[in-house]
């Protein structure tokens, strides 16, 4: 595709399924229940919900505004929207950055979901107990031959449909997945209320227990806020510039955050009545999902199959928010220096497998190698989480505010609509940068 014009989005309702695509995916269902249970619960949850709502929205927004108007990749949409070519693509080259730290360790837990997946349709789960799970999660985390295996089958698997293009792949991939995806979460939740754990973990989740929260956990929530919503590097930036420069996008943002926090919410739900029937461990980290739903999905009459089909759906949920993390380096490569997407989608397939090595070791062979007390895998996701993403947030956010401005936001809202366009210029003006500010000068320094 060669200088080609520029791809665009069927229809709008692909364009808010893509979007959402990208947002639900294993920060969702992996991850927020993980680092949900590792900083105790409620008020974790509380304080992310206002993250969702203060910054998440805002930034969301202004991700949209700057691809779709800017009608080019992460770092080009700001070139050309801010005519003098200032310091305002470094959130841009942030943002590539950030794409192959997170698709490196991301591919690598998309390739335990392929494992524990692979393991469901050969029934290797019927019969066991939440302890045979738990060896057979060990087992997988001390085998690097097996991870590296399935981590390069999930990078294989979102380059295909990013070589595929737009409207070939991205679009025609998320159509039917995302609503299966719900149905059954929501079948599974239905269940999860009959077992005895069932209220205390919603009052785990929803209840804010005075535990003393740290400044990390807030920056764990502000940082998680970002990841779950795919901002602060461009992958709904590049996806708003598939969207022709007329669509109102406002309405998107809100959408789409509404059902990927009610998706981690069902999910955290879900995982955490588990937790509490069988006296797990909440804060038992990233190999949370992985030891709790299959001993939920044994007792379960038609587990097996259920076991089969939630595996799945979870491939594909992390698979469209792969592609989307991807499709940010490629527009950025193809567009820049006019290659075509196929040797680049190679290429850039080929660095993050690599890339992502270190982050399987980090369970085995390289357990003890820490930087900053972390292991690759866990340095990877935190940098990343907690530091890029807010960060390109940030800039995002005041890039909008106060370089493109009152005009830009009416524009948003295709119109002059007082009441939301003055909150919104507030919010992103002030509020979120601030929020964001704040949060990461305490951790740097302290108050
Ligand atoms: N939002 C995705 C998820 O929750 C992850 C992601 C992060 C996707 C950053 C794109 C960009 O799984």
């Amino acid at each position: 595709m060669k200088g080609a014009v520029r791809a665009h989005w069927g229809s709008r309702m692909a364009f808010v399924l893509a979007a959402a695509g990208s947002a639900i995916g294993l920060g969702n269902i992996w991850k927020f229940p993980y680092v949900a249970g590792v900083n105790g619960g409620g008020l974790f949850v509380l304080i992310y919900i206002f993250c969702i709502l203060l910054v998440g929205i805002p930034v969301f927004i202004a991700e949209l505004y700057i691809g779709q108007q800017g009608q080019k990749n992460v770092v080009e949409s700001f070139e050309v929207l801010d005519k003098k070519r200032t310091v305002w693509s470094f959130p841009g080259y942030l943002g590539l950055v950030s794409a192959f730290f997170i698709l490196s360790f991301y591919s690598v837990v998309g390739g335990w979901v392929l494992d524990f997946e692979y393991r469901s349709l050969m029934f290797q789960f019927s019969g066991m107990n939440h302890k045979d799970v738990g060896e057979i999660l060990n087992s997988l985390f001390s085998n690097p031959l097996r991870q590296t295996f399935w981590h390069f089958c999930f990078v294989l698997l979102s380059g295909s449909v990013v070589w595929a293009g737009v409207s070939k792949g991205l679009e025609r991939f998320n159509k039917v997945l995302m609503p299966s995806l719900l149905v059954i979460l929501l079948g599974l939740l239905g269940y999860s209320f009959t077992l005895p754990g069932f209220s205390k973990a919603l009052d785990f989740l929803f209840f804010p227990h005075a535990t003393d929260i740290s400044a990390s956990s807030i920056l764990e929530a502000v940082g998680h806020s970002f990841f779950t919503l795919s901002l602060g590097m461009g992958a709904i930036l590049t996806y708003g510039s598939y969207l022709s420069k007329k669509e109102s996008l406002s309405r998107v943002a809100f959408t789409v955050a509404f059902l990927d926090t009610t998706i981690a919410l069902i999910a955290g739900m879900i995982i955490f009545s588990i937790v509490f029937s069988f006296d797990l461990e909440p804060a038992a980290g990233p190999g949370l999902i992985f030891a709790t739903l299959p001993s939920l999905f044994v007792q379960l009459p038609g587990g097996s199959i259920l076991s089969i089909l939630f595996f799945l759906l979870v491939t594909f949920a992390a698979l469209t928010s792969a592609v989307s993390i991807l499709e940010v380096v490629v527009a950025f490569w193809t567009e820049r220096f006019n290659t075509s997407r196929h040797k680049t989608t190679l290429v850039v397939a080929l660095v993050v497998f690599l890339f992502g090595l270190p982050s399987v070791f980090s369970t085995n062979i390289m357990s003890d190698v820490k930087m900053f007390g972390l292991t690759f895998f866990d340095l990877f996701d935190k940098l990343t989480s907690s530091y890029f993403l807010p960060i390109g947030g940030l800039l995002i956010s005041l890039f909008y505010g106060w370089k493109l401005g009152p005009k830009a936001i009416e524009k948003t809202f295709g119109g002059p609509i007082k009441f939301w366009s003055t909150g919104l210029l507030w919010l992103t003006r002030v509020v979120a940068p601030l929020a964001i500010f704040l949060v990461l000068y305490n951790m740097a320094v302290g108050f």
